[in-house]
């Protein structure tokens, strides 16, 4: 992590967003009251005009960097966009993330990256002469994911403590389960509830981050075990694009959906989130259920992420 990366309760301490470890308790407090703020501000604003962000996306997306793109309009900004980086940038000539970074930072006064190879938010914040924001970085972190879906358990849960959360399906590759379950670490009384195939297990460098914030976990094999019991149900996807082959692939996908019969087993008060995309672990037939959040979490998403932009170009 570079040096300037600091966790800090002061919010403009953290000048990029790398990961989940800068955040602290009082951070995200503040942050999510900005992002109440931003719910009403305006169509038309113009809190960040005549400034830039730069959407740098190596890797396929749909909701991080439309709604990274939505927020700074909103906001009154600008933006400058490559999608496909690995192939529509000069990467493809061989430019190096630090080269592409650098030069960036003259065009634009805020970065969002997306990358396959896990630390490369980190490299760009550390040669960066503007802030980075990690879109993702391989099965890495998603720190911004990770700040929407907190803030999405507490408009729907109504609270980020004492809360029964279940992680369910590719938790090995799954950078969103990986960064929201370091996230929760600076709530109260929260227990945790992993339940993946074998083949993608909650990785031990996450667990024992868990287990040094004193957060209770624990591993559940049957899925119908875990949902009568449980506040929030955070699905996952099974990341087909990080197996070596289909067959491995096939081996976990499938084994834990959330259809109408699931559904049935849980709190009438549950939230079942998604980060999104879906394949087919939840079933649609759900979609209409009020415990359905994953389109209102997608929404926020450009709530939080205006809050961030906001906070990290010099909003009041
Ligand atoms: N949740 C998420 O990161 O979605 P995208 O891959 O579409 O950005």
């Amino acid at each position: 992590v570079p040096s300037q990366v600091i966790a800090g309760t002061d919010e403009r301490a953290i000048r990029h967003i790398v990961e989940v470890a800068q955040f602290d308790r009082p951070w995200i407090e503040s942050l999510f009251q900005r992002v109440e703020r931003m719910r009403d501000e305006p169509r038309g604003s113009d809190r960040l005009k005549g400034l830039i962000l730069a959407t740098l996306f190596y890797e396929p997306s749909t909701r991080t960097r439309l709604s990274f793109e939505s927020a700074m309009h909103r906001l009154g900004g600008g933006v400058l966009s490559t999608e496909n980086a690995g192939e529509f940038s000069s990467a493809i000539k061989g430019e190096t993330v630090e080269d592409t970074i650098r030069m960036i930072g003259g065009y634009a006064d805020a970065i969002v990256i997306r990358h396959n190879e896990q630390g490369a938010a980190a490299r760009a914040a550390a040669v960066s002469a503007v802030p980075v924001l990690n879109g993702g970085d391989g099965p890495g972190e998603h720190p911004t994911q990770a700040l929407l879906d907190l803030y999405t358990i507490m408009s729907e849960q109504g609270r980020i403590d004492g809360l029964k959360v279940a992680l369910v399906g590719d938790l090995r590759f799954g950078r969103t389960a990986r960064s929201l379950a370091r996230l929760l670490t600076l709530t109260i009384g929260t227990e945790l509830i992993y339940v993946s195939p074998p083949a993608v297990p909650m990785g031990s460098d996450v667990q024992r981050a868990v287990a040094a914030a004193g957060v209770t976990q624990r591993s559940e094999n049957n899925l119908a075990a875990v949902l009568p019991d449980v506040d929030v149900v955070y699905q996952t996807r099974i990341q087909r694009e990080r197996f070596a082959t289909r067959e491995e692939y096939e081996a976990s996908r499938g084994v834990y959906i959330l259809d109408r019969a699931a559904y049935d087993q849980m709190k009438p008060s549950a939230t079942v989130l998604h980060p999104l995309p879906r394949v087919d672990e939840i079933s649609t037939e759900v979609d209409d259920d009020p415990r359905s959040a994953y389109f209102r979490q997608a929404q926020n998403g450009v709530y939080v992420r205006m809050a961030l932009l906001d906070l990290l170009l010099g909003g009041d």
